[in-house]
């Protein structure tokens, strides 16, 4: 039996989520919209997955972290899509679209039929079995997308009580997960092939506070190499990583982290790429008419750098899916809404540390204040100069008021006389503009 809607989201996670809220501000008439899901649970804040959801005491758990709380906004429980007459399908993973046909197929053999799609797949996580990588599929060689993946990493972690963890990746995953599994107490080695972590934002300047801090939290590092091979014991279960330099890594725990891809496989061929996501426009509509893409797929146009972006957070997430429902819900009328002009905002949470980025990473950088990882109150940030504009701002510690500054910093790209200036002037440059 096909069912059909007028409105149909395919995907259950953050995107998913703010845009059911912003349908429902707008108004919208039961039955009218479904969300298709192959997760178990109504769309939730993905980021408390790599920090709350592991801590060793009162760890967060659904319902607590459901849409849209991460914005402060109302808790979205499954009840609440149950009275606007919302419907959730869930556990309903789709294997084929049709967009010509409008059309989505589900593994289950169902049907659905759409008026206007918008499609919410995210990304999901590169594995190492996908580069070939020997043993890579022995038992507690962990990923980190979902709550599923997330309960299984928690058990594992009180199964191996004060065990050996190789946390594989320096990126976002790598930096969130070896932190909260050293507050689990795991004896945690990190590997990478960058001379420093989360070198697709972090200035060596940067990296290095984070390397110190995490060293002295008690995180081996080993940088320059990667991962091989694993061994396995008779259980099947992870027991050494094989490094490319020819160390041998104890291991009872394996976290890997090593880059997304964004969930496109089922349009190929039917709607148009650039960058490894889904083409759309300043309303997040793609090339096929009546559809529509947001959050991670989406491939816009930033309209601040006249280029086109993909952006892998959530802030984007959010923001895109209440601006695609928004020119959905004008188109109807007839009318239009502004142009998505988004600033790039990014930030993660570790330790005691908090960071929030701003704007673009390119350019020459100076780097201002107290980035020693001894301090009891290290405080320190890093501005992003192209042109003779300051276009990019980070701040470790920030005060509400201070992130505020680096943020319209970013936004309003005042020129900077001198880099040494700048370097001196630190975050008193941002709080003036
Ligand atoms: P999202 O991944 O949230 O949702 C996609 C949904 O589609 C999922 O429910 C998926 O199951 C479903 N789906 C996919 N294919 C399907 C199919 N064929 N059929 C049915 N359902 C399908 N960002 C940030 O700015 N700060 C942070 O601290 C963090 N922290 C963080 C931690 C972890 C562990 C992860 C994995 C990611 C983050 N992020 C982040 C990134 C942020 O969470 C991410 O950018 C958003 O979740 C993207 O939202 P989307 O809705 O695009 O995808
Ligand atoms: P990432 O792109 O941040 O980091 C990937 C890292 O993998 C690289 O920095 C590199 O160090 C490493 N790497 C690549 N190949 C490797 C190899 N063969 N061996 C060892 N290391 C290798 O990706 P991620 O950390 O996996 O995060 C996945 C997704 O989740 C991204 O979309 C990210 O934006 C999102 N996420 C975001 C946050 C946040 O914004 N705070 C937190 C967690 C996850």
């Amino acid at each position: 039996m096909a069912k059909s809607f007028k409105y149909v989201i395919l995907g259950g996670g953050v995107s998913a989520g703010y845009a059911a809220r912003e349908f429902a501000n707008q108004g919208l008439k039961p039955g009218e919209l479904a969300i298709i899901s192959n997760e178990a649970v109504a769309p939730y804040e993905r980021p408390a997955l790599s920090k709350a959801y592991l801590f060793p005491e009162s760890p967060a758990r659904l319902p607590g972290f459901h849409v849209c709380v991460g914005s402060g906004g109302e808790r979205l429980l499954p009840e609440w899509y149950q009275e606007k007459g919302i419907e959730l399908i869930l556990s309903t993973e789709i294997v084929k679209a049709d967009l010509a046909a409008k059309s989505l197929t589900s593994a289950g053999g169902e049907t659905f039929h759409y008026q206007t799609l918008i499609i919410a797949t995210g990304s999901t996580v590169l594995k190492l079995t996908d580069f070939g990588v020997q043993g890579a599929d022995a038992k507690n060689i962990f990923y980190l997308r979902d709550v599923a993946d997330a309960d299984k990493l928690y058990e594992a972690i009180k199964a191996k009580k004060n065990g050996k963890a190789v946390v594989v990746g320096g990126g976002y995953i790598g930096l969130e997960l070896s932190a909260v599994l050293r507050l689990n107490n795991i004896d945690v080695t990190m590997v990478y092939p960058e001379p420093w972590c989360m070198p697709r934002l972090f200035t060596a300047g940067i990296a290095a506070f984070y390397e110190g801090y995490y060293t002295n939290k008690g995180v081996k590092i080993i940088k320059g190499t990667v991962a091989v091979g694993f061994t396995s014991d008779s259980n099947g279960e992870v027991k050494e990583v094989q490094l490319k330099d020819g160390r041998v890594l104890e291991a009872d725990i394996v976290v890997v982290g090593v880059g997304g891809r964004p969930l496109t496989s089922l349009f190929k061929g039917q709607v148009e790429e650039e960058k490894g996501g889904i083409k759309t426009d300043a309303f997040f509509k793609t090339s096929v008419p009546d559809v529509y893409a947001v959050g991670d797929v989406a491939t816009f146009p930033l309209k601040l750098y006249g280029e086109l972006r993909r952006v892998e957070h959530v802030d984007h997430a959010r923001k895109s899916a209440e601006q695609a429902v928004k020119a959905i819900k004008a188109s109807e009328d007839g009318k239009t809404v502004e142009e998505y002009d988004y600033l790039p905002y990014f930030y993660s949470r570790s330790f005691d540390l908090s960071w929030q980025f701003y704007g673009d990473n390119v350019g020459d950088t100076v780097l201002f204040g107290d980035n020693n990882p001894e301090s009891a109150k290290p405080k320190f940030g890093s501005y992003w100069i192209k042109d003779g504009k300051v276009v990019g701002a980070f701040l470790e510690s920030g005060t509400p008021e201070e992130n505020k500054a680096i943020a319209k910093v970013a936004k309003v790209q005042p020129p900077a006389e001198s880099l040494d200036q700048l370097a001196k002037e630190g975050l008193s440059f941002a709080s003036k503009i």
